[in-house]
C-alpha cells in the first residue's frame, strides 16, 4: 500500500509517497518553508502544494508538533495558538481532497523507527526523543506506542525541558557541543529516573551529528542510539498511520492546552 506522507515542522512542512510495507520513499522528497505565522489556512495551503505537487490521489498522513486526539489538535506549543481546539484532520482533508489522518510528529517517528530502523526487535520500554525546534517524545514498551507523551515539557531547573536542550536552544544561545550535552544529559537523567528505558532512540536533525553530542552523555545507563531514518522518519511514520493497525488510538481522549 502506498500513502502520501507530509511532516510538519517549525521550519519546514516535507513531504513524499511513501511504500508503507517497507517505509522506502517511492520519490524524492520535498521541502516547503512553514509560513509565518504559521497559522492553519497558510499550513493548509502548503499541505495542498505539496499534495498537487505528487498529483497524488489517496490515503494522507501527516504529523503536526503538538498533541492531537482524534484529529484535533490540541496544543501548539511552537506553532500559531489557533491551532488549539482545531479539526486538523478536516482542515487537511479539504485541502488535500483525501482522507487524512493527523498524529503528533514524534510519535510518526517513533512508529517509522520501530518499525525499519532503530527500534527493530526492540520489546521492552524504548523512548524515542526528537530535538528539533522543539522535543518530542514518543513512548513504546513491546513495541505498542502510548500516544500524545509530552516529556519536552517536564521542567528542569523551573524551566520547560525543551527551552533549555532542543537542538533550537543550542542555536539561539550559541551553546558548545559539550555545553548543550551537558544539559542533554541532565535533561534524560530524569527521564531516565522516571521511566527507567532499555533504550533511548535521539532523533531529529542534529541526530545527523550524533557523533558530537551521544558519547558525552556518559552519565545515562539506557542505552542511547541515534535514529536510523534521520530526515524522513516522520513522513514515514505518518504516512504508515493511514493504515489502521498503525494508527494510534487517540479516540476520547480530551488533551489539554499549553
Ligand atoms: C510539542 C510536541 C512536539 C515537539 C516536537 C513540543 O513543543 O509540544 O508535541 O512533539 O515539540 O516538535
Amino acid at each position: 500500500m502506498h500513502a502520501l506522507g507530509i511532516d510538519i515542522g517549525g521550519t519546514g512542512i516535507k513531504a513524499a509517497p511513501v511504500d508503507v510495507a517497507t517505509g522506502q520513499l517511492l520519490a524524492a522528497r520535498q521541502k516547503i518553508d512553514t509560513p509565518h505565522p504559521a497559522v492553519p489556512d497558510a499550513v493548509a495551503d502548503v499541505v495542498k502544494e505539496l499534495t498537487t505537487s505528487f498529483s497524488w490521489t489517496g490515503p494522507v498522513g501527516i504529523t503536526f508538533p503538538g498533541v492531537v486526539t482524534d484529529g484535533v489538535t490540541r496544543t501548539a506549543a511552537n506553532l500559531d495558538k489557533s491551532w488549539i481546539g482545531l479539526d486538523a484532520a478536516a482542515l487537511f482533508g479539504k485541502a488535500t481532497g483525501n482522507q487524512v489522518r493527523v498524529l503528533n510528529d514524534a510519535d510518526a517517528a517513533g512508529v517509522a523507527e520501530m518499525t525499519f530502523g532503530a527500534g527493530v526487535g526492540e520489546h521492552g520500554t524504548v523512548l524515542m526523543l526528537t530535538f528539533g525546534t522543539g522535543i518530542g517524545s514518543a513512548l513504546f514498551t513491546r513495541g505498542v506506542l502510548v500516544p500524545n507523551t509530552e516529556y519536552g515539557h517536564i521542567e528542569i531547573r523551573g524551566r520547560d525541558a525543551e527551552s533549555r536542550a532542543s537542538e533550537h536552544a543550542k542555536e539561539l544561545h550559541d551553546l558548545s557541543w559539550g555545553k548543550w550535552a551537558g544539559r542533554v544529559e541532565e535533561y534524560l537523567e530524569h527521564m531516565e529516573a522516571l521511566l527507567s528505558p532499555h533504550l533511548i532512540i535521539v532523533g531529529g536533525g542534529i541526530s545527523k551529528e550524533s557523533d558530537k553530542w551521544v558519547p558525552r552523555l556518559t552519565g545515562i545507563r539506557a542505552r542511547i542510539v541515534p535514529a536510523v531514518l534521520l530526515n524522513d522518519a516522520g513522513i514515514v511514520g505518518a504516512a504508515m498511520t493511514t493504515v489502521s493497525t498503525a494508527a494510534p488510538d487517540t479516540s476520547g481522549a480530551t488533551g489539554t492546552g499549553h
